[in-house]
């Protein structure tokens, strides 16, 4: 019995959640669920944003599935990142047919560092109007992911890792981490293996995503690169992720808590679905992920959608689109 921490937290996180859950209860998985509460709405009634009974329900699981916060983002799932290690945050993104976005065979998964760089938190207000942050990346952490890429490249049956970095300007952070994973790839001489800078990166991702494969990067430019990548394939309604680590595993949308629809019942599941079959590939069950996965397609490709990939659904409406398919009555 696996033990999963939910913690849903502010607007369409909640939603998506819900949804998530209702697809994976379709299947019969021998999973134990437990509540948490954070977020924005958390702090407002009791001041803190991530209160410690939910910390502590998040490292006793074997995984966390976490919606999206608001304006607590910092306190809440960076610190939760931190606080459990999960020292590789992976998004993948891929294209689905059926969705209206500008190549249709993307295939792409990026490996962000996520325990330092920028996102330490090291800020200070040196002097009023001048403020400070400092970017710590250490070899220590560089190798880790770096490795993790390969062995994920390896296992996937994937051919490339490019790594992502600002070497020419940063040239203390950057070309750490640049040499560091040049000196892991020898370790892969069957993976090909090469590194761009960040910028012209995001220009080849846009006009040529075919480069790239598993990409690597450090924190910050990581979660950018990420949401470019989501935009490629048909925005963040499609977009997952796994934050993995040594003894736990937290597994989210990569999007927030989209005020703008909250509330209204139409927030995308796939994206929170998504992230609930990677924690079954995270657990071994990948007869079930592959179930679900194909079952989401399908249903996307059949155009039963929710307004954000142009259809007219719910996201309950989506995930009885979903359940239908997975017990064969579509
Ligand atoms: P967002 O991801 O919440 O929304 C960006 C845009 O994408 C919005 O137009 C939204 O409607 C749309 N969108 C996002 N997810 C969608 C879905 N599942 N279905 C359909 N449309 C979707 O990012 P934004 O607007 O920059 O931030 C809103 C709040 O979320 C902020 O308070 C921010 O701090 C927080 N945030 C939290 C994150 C987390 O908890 N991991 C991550 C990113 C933002
Ligand atoms: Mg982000």
């Amino acid at each position: 019995m696996k033990r999963i921490a939910v913690v849903p937290g502010d607007g369409i996180g909640k939603e998506v959640i819900d949804a998530a859950l209702e697809v994976l209860n379709t299947l019969n998985l021998p999973f134990k669920y437990e509540w948490g509460e954070a977020g924005d709405a958390v702090k407002e009634k009791i001041g803190v944003a991530l209160p410690e009974e939910t910390l502590q329900l998040c490292r006793e699981s074997d995984a966390v599935l976490f919606g999206a916060v608001g304006e607590t983002a910092a306190d809440v799932i960076i610190k939760l990142r931190m606080e459990l290690q999960t020292f590789a945050n992976l998004r993948p993104a891929k294209s689905f047919k059926g969705v209206k976005a500008l190549y249709d065979s993307v295939d792409i998964v990026i490996v962000r560092e996520n325990t330092e760089c920028l996102y330490k938190g090291l800020e200070f207000e040196v002097t009023e109007g001048v403020t400070e942050s400092i970017r710590v990346i250490t070899k220590e952490a560089s190798e880790r992911i770096a490795r993790y890429a390969f062995e994920l490249a390896k296992r996937e049956g994937r051919k490339r890792v490019t790594a992502l970095h600002k070497a020419n300007v940063m040239r203390k952070t950057c070309a750490l981490f640049r040499d560091v994973c040049r000196a892991v790839a020898k370790d892969y001489p069957e993976i090909q293996f090469n590194d761009y800078y960040i910028d012209a990166a995001c220009m080849y991702m846009v006009m040529d995503p075919w480069r790239f494969d598993v990409i690597v990067t450090t924190n910050m430019f990581g979660d950018i690169v990420s949401d470019l990548a989501a935009g490629l394939v048909g925005g963040l309604g499609l977009a997952p992720s796994g934050n993995i680590g040594e003894e736990n595993a937290i597994f989210e949308p990569v999007h927030g808590s989209a005020p703008d629809i909250a509330g209204k019942g139409i927030a995308n599941p796939s994206a929170a679905i998504l992230s609930a079959t990677m924690m079954l590939k995270h657990f071994g069950y990948l007869n079930e992920a592959e179930k679900i996965e194909k079952a989401l397609a399908d249903t996307i490709a059949e155009g039963k959608t929710t307004p954000d990939l142009g259809g007219n659904l719910k996201t309950m409406g989506m995930v009885e689109e979903i359940q239908k398919r997975l017990k064969g009555e579509a």
